[in-house]
């Protein structure tokens, strides 16, 4: 009896792998890899001593996705396979929808036909839109600002139809906020392909040498300091909301939503002089002007998460800056 875990070996996928394994599970991985490298799965057993199933599959193809289930008794899966770079999502839609909304729609048929019925999916705080914070899972959602929001906001939307038809589903709609950090051991962490979309990434290759130095982009939003603030929440501190949600799965049916988030902001200049601090490490930076689409202030109410999972974040700032100092630090150019 596994979960499996759709795009297992990206960023959270890869954490959450080390999370459940540390937790006694059986832990089956299907990625296509073309965000990932299967040298993480080397590195996961390095951690935990046990290598998770791999299969190297397109979850938009069904004879793939229907064979993961016919090789392994999968009771409960986590959707994490998508495409997530919003810049891109606005060059190439198409690609987009059809890649995020085949895959679960294709894994939702597959489990439905093999009688699977816990689904844990990956879904992002952008689905908010502009609501002022703090966001509450009742807060409204839609008017997203790229395609890559609405497929999060889409996948939602079949998930919701989807248990509304049949009461023996149990779906959680996770809300990721600022997914940063990496595991204490420097071994598995995020290593975006090209230039870094995401503020963490671009700094750690700043301090690391890769990047002359980091754009801020605007000092003049009505936030404390000018900068845009944000919920910035340690991977294993998410990767252990998703234990929580799959406890929660197995114990009710429904669709329930939940908030991963800290209920804390930090500013972009907070965060830097967090990591310069911690790490002792230069990070050069200049103000340069705001970036299309972006919003002042984005945070969490992490409230229903800790009520109705038990599970809240842990880790501190610094905790996040020295860990992805230290995943950069020992592996300056990724897997
Ligand atoms: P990631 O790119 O590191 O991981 C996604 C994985 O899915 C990759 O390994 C990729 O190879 C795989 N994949 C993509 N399409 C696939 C397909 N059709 N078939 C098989 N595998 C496929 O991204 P991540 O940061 O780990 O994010 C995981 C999920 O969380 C994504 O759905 C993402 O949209 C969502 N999310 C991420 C963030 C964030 O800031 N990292 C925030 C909110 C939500
Ligand atoms: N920022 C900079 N310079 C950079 C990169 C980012 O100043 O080089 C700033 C941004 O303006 C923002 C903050 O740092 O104020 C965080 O930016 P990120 O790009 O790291 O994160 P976003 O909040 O913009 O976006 C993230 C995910 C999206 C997701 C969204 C949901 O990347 O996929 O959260 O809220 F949709």
């Amino acid at each position: 009896m596994s979960i499996l875990l759709s795009g297992g070996a990206g960023y959270i996928g890869s954490h959450t792998a080390v999370a459940l394994l540390q937790a006694g599970q059986d832990v089956v991985i299907a990625d296509n890899f073309c965000n990932s490298s299967p040298k993480v799965l080397d590195r996961i057993e390095a951690i935990t001593g046990k290598r998770p199933a791999l299969i190297d599959a397109d979850l938009c193809d069904r004879e793939a996705a229907d064979a993961i289930f016919r090789s392994h008794t999968i009771t409960g899966v986590v959707h994490f396979a998508g495409l997530k770079a919003v810049g891109e999502s606005v060059q190439k839609p198409l690609l987009y929808y059809r890649n995020n909304l085949d895959s679960a729609l294709t894994l939702l048929e597959v489990m439905q036909a093999h009688g699977c019925r816990q689904f844990v999916f990956s879904s992002s705080a952008t689905v908010y839109g502009d609501q002022p914070a703090p966001l509450h899972e009742d807060s409204p959602t839609g008017g997203c600002s790229n395609p890559y929001g609405w497929t999060k906001f889409m996948i939602e939307q079949i998930l919701l139809s989807a248990c509304a038809a049949d009461p023996a589903l149990s779906v959680v709609l996770l809300r990721y906020f600022n997914p940063v950090g990496a595991h204490e051991s420097g071994l598995i962490g995020e290593n975006p392909n090209g230039i870094p979309n995401n503020l963490m990434p671009y700094i750690t290759q700043v301090a690391v040498g890769r990047r002359e130095k980091l754009t801020i982009f605007g000092n003049d939003y009505p936030t404390p300091d000018g900068t845009g603030v944000r919920d910035y929440i340690h991977v294993v501190d998410l990767a252990n909301g998703h234990l929580a949600a799959l406890n929660y799965c197995a114990a009710h049916t429904g669709c329930e939503i939940f908030n991963l988030g800290t209920g804390h902001g930090v500013s972009v200049l907070e965060m830097v002089e967090t990591f310069e601090s911690v790490n002792h490490v230069a990070v050069p930076h200049v103000i340069g002007p705001r970036r299309a689409g972006d919003l002042a202030t984005v945070y969490a109410s992490a409230e229903k998460a800790e009520r109705m999972l038990g599970w809240k974040a842990e880790k501190t700032l610094a905790d996040m800056c020295r860990d992805s100092w230290n995943w950069q630090s020992k592996n300056p150019n990724g897997y």
